[in-house]
């Protein structure tokens, strides 16, 4: 695309109509579309009708969030829609809420506060998370300077989860060495596969040995809104933190990241600035939030609009029964996968993600044959343009995902997906 736009910038006006018309012939065409309806690639990031509009008033109002004085109302509608989301995913009354740009950016402060909290030792800091851990904790680790040595990749057990055994094994053995161990952190809702960490055991050892404990539940999280699903957040109440992204499954578009925390001193001891010239006239700081404290960015979006018309246009209710829709479709396409022959399913699938792939008796037992294969396979199936896949490994197998989740996938759309694996799997 880019070579069919100028090279400069018009120095005179153009027609807004210009402009839109080069929007849907060169814009909107080269876009990837998540709010497709055969959107079954990494996770959703839904947006949705009310989410929209929230944005462009926003956006309208030209809000710059930094603080209460910059914004009152932005600040306090914050302090409610996280209240309001903290109640939803029945959280414990002690977290508070801030809306972050992301979830990398939530790891990051997480990080940095409980670098922070382990004070003049942290050059002897550990850091702990599961080999299918995301990357963004990874490099969270990294920006907060814990070098790969210190590091622990801790191991899964067969259904992808961190076995907590071997982290207690681990933690006892850095501290018999002086070192220091730091910051836990736990996946609910990994992003190869939807595994779950066991969060309460895991919570347990972070408890024991006083360690800040982390729960990454990016995508997962929304589903705890859910009361039987919210059994898988199970353990959350021990954490020091935790972060969920409403622009994945809930229906706010991209970015919206929930940031609870347990400790706001904690927080605000390690972002906290204030300098002269954002300091207020009537001294309201030591009664306000001045949001800008409670993570990296001093400027900050007005993110709340968008989720509170959410919430409000939908209801709780709403949102419940699409998650629970989309898990069932999870279920349903698993059932499928495991009646087929040829096929195979490499995970548990609680929340609406199915890890497949085919397996020709040919190639029976050869990971690299069936890698070839599988990729080969999902190229096709994305070349119909009707659908949009991608991959993983789990176990050293490649793994086809089909994430459901999308506001406007359906049954049928499930079953066009299922209907072209099948068909492609057979040229
Ligand atoms: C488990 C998990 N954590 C973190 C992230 C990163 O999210 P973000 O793009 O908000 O940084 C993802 C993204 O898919 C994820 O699946």
């Amino acid at each position: 695309m880019r070579a069919r736009l100028p090279a400069v910038a018009p120095d005179a006006p153009e027609s807004f109509d210009t402009i839109l018309r080069d929007f849907r012939e060169q814009i909107a065409p080269a876009m990837t579309h998540w709010g497709h309806p055969g959107w079954f690639a990494y996770f959703p990031s839904n947006s949705s009708p009310p989410s929209v509009l929230g944005e462009l008033l926003s956006a309208g109002l030209g809000a710059q969030c930094m603080s209460w004085e910059t914004s009152p109302a932005a600040t306090e509608l914050e302090q409610t829609v996280m209240s309001w989301y903290r109640q939803l995913l029945s959280l414990p009354e002690q977290f508070t809420g801030v809306i972050q740009d992301s979830a990398s950016s939530a790891t990051l402060v997480a990080f940095l506060t409980a670098r922070d909290r382990v004070g003049v030792d942290h050059e002897r800091l550990v850091a702990y998370w599961s080999s299918e851990a995301h990357s963004s904790v990874a490099k969270a680790a990294r920006l907060a300077d814990i070098p790969v040595e210190r590091q622990r990749v801790v191991p899964v057990d067969g259904e992808f989860a961190m076995q907590p055994g071997a982290l207690a094994t681990m933690l006892a053995d850095d501290a018999r060495q002086g070192l220091v161990p730091g910051i836990i952190v736990a996946t609910m809702g990994t992003t190869s596969s939807t595994a779950c960490d066991p969060l309460r055991a895991i919570g347990q050892i972070a408890r024991d040995h006083k360690v800040w404990f982390h729960v990454d539940a990016a995508f997962g999280g929304s589903a705890a809104i859910v009361p039987e699903l919210r059994p898988l957040l199970d353990g959350v109440e021990l954490s020091d933190s935790m972060v969920t992204n409403p622009h994945k499954w809930l229906l706010t578009n991209f970015d919206c990241s929930a940031y609870f925390v347990r400790d706001v001193d904690a927080l605000l001891h390690t972002f906290s600035i204030a300098p002269e010239y954002l300091r207020t006239r009537h001294d309201h700081d030591t009664t306000v939030v001045n949001f800008r404290d409670w993570g990296v960015p001093m400027g900050r979006r007005f993110r709340a609009l968008k989720l509170w018309f959410v919430l409000r246009s939908y209801g709780a209710a709403a949102i419940r029964s699409m998650i629970r829709t989309h898990v069932a479709l999870g279920h349903e396409l698993a059932a499928w996968v495991d009646a087929e022959p040829g096929f195979e399913r490499l995970a548990p699938a609680p929340l609406a993600l199915v890890c497949l792939r085919h397996v020709p008796p040919a190639l029976q037992g050869d990971e690299t044959a069936l890698a070839r294969h599988n990729a080969a396979l999902m190229a096709r199936v994305n070349a119909t343009g009707t659908v949009h896949l991608t991959h993983t490994t789990l176990g050293g197998k490649y793994a086809i995902r089909v994430a459901i989740g999308s506001f406007r996938t359906e049954r049928r759309h499930v079953a066009e997906v299922w209907r072209l694996l099948r068909e492609e799997s057979q040229t």
